[in-house]
This record gives structure tokens, C-alpha cells and sequence, in this order.
């Protein structure tokens, strides 16, 4: 029979979590990992290069290495597989989606949760005085690191998701605000006789990933709740849903299904909400979708809702290796 946690000792754990991020955080800004590729290094050596406090450091990677982020032996420091992942030079690494899900555009609407939640609107407009995506596009610097790591942390996931789909039949994707076209490189991979269209704005296609599976897709720039590319069998949404509330959402699934192709499906990749109180990595993203942006993770039965308003049935729900779902639509 497991054993409960030590009810004090949760709420202990749970507040002092914000701690862990900020640990993380600072290990991938020095970006500790890239110094530590040749192999291990007493932490004088790291701080001497990364140009900060040994002490200090120490104090931060000793806190790392209880979760398996580096480890010390012998009075180095060295890798492990988790710290691995931050290395920059890996192609799937995670240090854009370390250094993304912690700047401030997240970081600070969620380090005041309370005035969300009594307010019922996300934290932007009163921290950064605007609307999430209007003010990456405003702030370069901000931009770039969200969108950089986007596309670090969905290299995670596309490989899954796509493989996880039937693609026998078809012939065009539209890959609606792909970002810099991961998941689109995946989807083409596993459909051969397909070709397809990453979908987004001007700002975010500048950097799409136009070598790979080259001259089977192109970009095309625009506002999902304006239109989007006609005539394609397949339209793929990921975490794109999750970023909007109900009405919007109407509108980007409305415009889709005025130029969709006879027979042609929605996939919406995001998370499904299973009922009941079993973790669910989604759990922790709606919160954030929350403080952030007007967005929410949903059930499967809020996607049915959403579709049926738009002029569409959900047909089916996919469970994928990843933490994301499809979630199938088709017209009514
Ligand atoms: C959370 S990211 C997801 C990107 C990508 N689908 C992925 O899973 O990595 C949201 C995307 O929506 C795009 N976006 C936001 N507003 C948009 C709009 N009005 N029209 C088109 N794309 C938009 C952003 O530029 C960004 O690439």
C-alpha cells in the first residue's frame, strides 16, 4: 500500500516550487550545460567562465541536482541525461523552452495568480499593457525567445503526435499558425504524396524551418480570424485552441470551415482534460493559459461545444504518445 504524502509537507513543497523554476531558469541563461560538454568541472572553472559567483553557483546547482540536473562528484560537476537536454548545440534541445516558459510574460502574471483569478482577465494587459501576442510582436527580444523556444519545446512532441495520425489520403496541409513548421515537417514525413502550407504571421514565418522537406511547402502570412488558406483536405491547430476563449475560437474554427475541401478534417492538437483529481500536465498549462493569455486546456465534451458552433462535429479524439491529443472535427 503507497504511503500519503506528509500533508504539511505538500504545501511546504508547493510553495517553495516557484524556487525550482528560477534554479532551472539561471542554469540555462549561463547556459551551464554547453560549458560541461567536454566533460566534468569543479564549479570555480564554471563560474570563472560563465562570469558569475562560485559560491552563488554552487548554491544553484546543488539545488538542480536533486532532480537529477547535473550532478556532483568528486568535486565536479557534470551532465546527466535531464541536464543534457539543455545543451544548445542538441537539435531537439530544451533550453529555449526552459529559458520561454520562464520569462516574464509568464513569470509574472502567474507570480500574481490572485489578481486573475478575482479579476477573471489575464495578467498582460495590467504587467505588460498589452495582449499576449500583440506584445511579442512588439518586443523583439521577448518574441524571439517565445518563439524560439515554441518551436523547442513542440520538437518534443511533433514526431508523436503526427506519427499517431492516419495520413493515407492526403494530399495538402495547412498547418494553421505552425510557427516555424515542426509539426508541418513531421505531418509531411509521415504523408510522402502530401504538400502543405505553414500558416502564420510575417514576424514568426522570417525564421520558419524552410530547409527541411524543402519544396514540399510554403508560407503563407495572414490572421487566422480574418481567413485562412482554402481547399486543403487537412487543417492542423496546435496549442493554438488553448490560447483563446470560446468566441475567438468560433471564429479561427469558422473561417476553416468555409474553405475547407469536401471531407476535409480539423486536427486540434492540445490537451483533452480527463475528469477527475488524476495529474494531468494539462492541469498545470490551463493555469498558465490563465494568467497569460484567454486561454483555457478543455474536456473533450468544451471541444464538442466549440465545434458544433462552428459548423462542425468532433469525430474522434486521438490519444497520442505526447501530452497533447487530436481532437478530430469534421463538417456537420
Ligand atoms: C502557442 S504558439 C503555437 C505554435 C505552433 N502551432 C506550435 O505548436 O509550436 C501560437 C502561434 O499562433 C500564432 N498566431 C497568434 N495570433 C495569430 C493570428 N491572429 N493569425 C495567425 N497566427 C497567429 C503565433 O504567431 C504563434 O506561432
Amino acid at each position: 500500500m503507497s504511503q500519503s504524502p506528509d500533508p504539511g509537507q505538500i504545501i511546504v513543497d508547493l510553495a517553495f516550487g516557484f524556487i525550482l523554476s528560477g534554479a532551472l531558469a539561471t542554469a540555462a541563461k549561463l547556459r551551464i550545460a554547453d560549458k560541461l560538454e567536454a566533460g566534468p568541472k569543479p564549479v570555480a572553472d564554471l563560474a570563472k567562465e560563465a562570469g558569475v559567483d562560485a559560491q552563488s553557483l554552487n548554491r544553484v546547482l546543488r539545488l538542480l541536482a536533486m532532480f537529477n540536473v547535473f550532478k556532483e562528484e568528486g568535486g565536479k560537476y557534470q551532465l546527466t541525461p535531464a541536464a543534457d537536454l539543455l545543451r544548445t548545440p542538441l537539435p531537439h534541445t530544451l533550453h529555449h523552452a526552459a529559458l520561454m516558459v520562464t520569462q516574464d510574460i509568464f513569470w509574472k502574471p502567474v507570480g500574481e495568480l490572485d489578481e486573475v483569478v478575482r479579476s477573471g482577465e489575464n495578467g498582460m494587459i495590467p504587467h505588460f499593457g498589452a495582449p499576449f501576442f500583440d506584445y511579442l510582436e512588439k518586443n523583439k527580444e521577448a518574441g524571439a525567445i517565445f518563439h524560439r523556444g515554441m518551436s523547442s519545446l513542440s520538437d518534443l512532441e511533433n514526431a508523436p503526435i503526427a506519427q499517431a495520425y492516419d495520413w493515407g489520403g492526403v494530399n495538402t496541409i495547412v498547418d494553421v499558425a505552425g510557427g516555424h513548421g515542426g509539426l508541418l515537417i513531421e505531418a509531411l514525413k509521415c504523408a510522402p504524396k502530401a504538400k502543405g502550407i505553414l500558416y502564420d504571421v510575417a514576424h514568426v514565418l522570417k525564421d520558419a524551418r524552410v530547409n527541411e522537406e524543402a519544396g514540399r511547402w510554403s508560407c503563407v502570412e495572414g490572421n487566422f480570424f480574418k481567413s485562412v488558406p482554402p481547399g486543403a483536405d487537412v487543417y492542423m491547430l496546435k496549442r493554438i485552441i488553448h490560447d483563446w476563449k470560446d468566441d475567438d475560437c468560433v471564429t479561427i474554427l469558422s473561417n476553416i470551415r468555409k474553405v475547407m475541401s469536401p471531407g476535409a478534417r480539423i486536427l486540434v492538437c492540445d490537451c483533452v482534460i480527463p475528469p477527475g483529481n488524476d495529474p494531468h500536465g494539462g492541469k498545470v498549462l490551463d493555469v498558465l493559459m490563465m494568467s497569460a493569455l484567454p486561454g483555457f486546456e478543455r474536456t473533450q465534451d468544451e471541444f464538442a461545444a466549440l465545434f458544433d458552433r462552428a459548423g462542425l462535429k468532433l469525430s474522434r479524439v486521438i490519444h497520442t504518445p505526447a501530452l497533447l491529443s487530436i481532437t478530430e472535427a469534421v463538417a456537420k
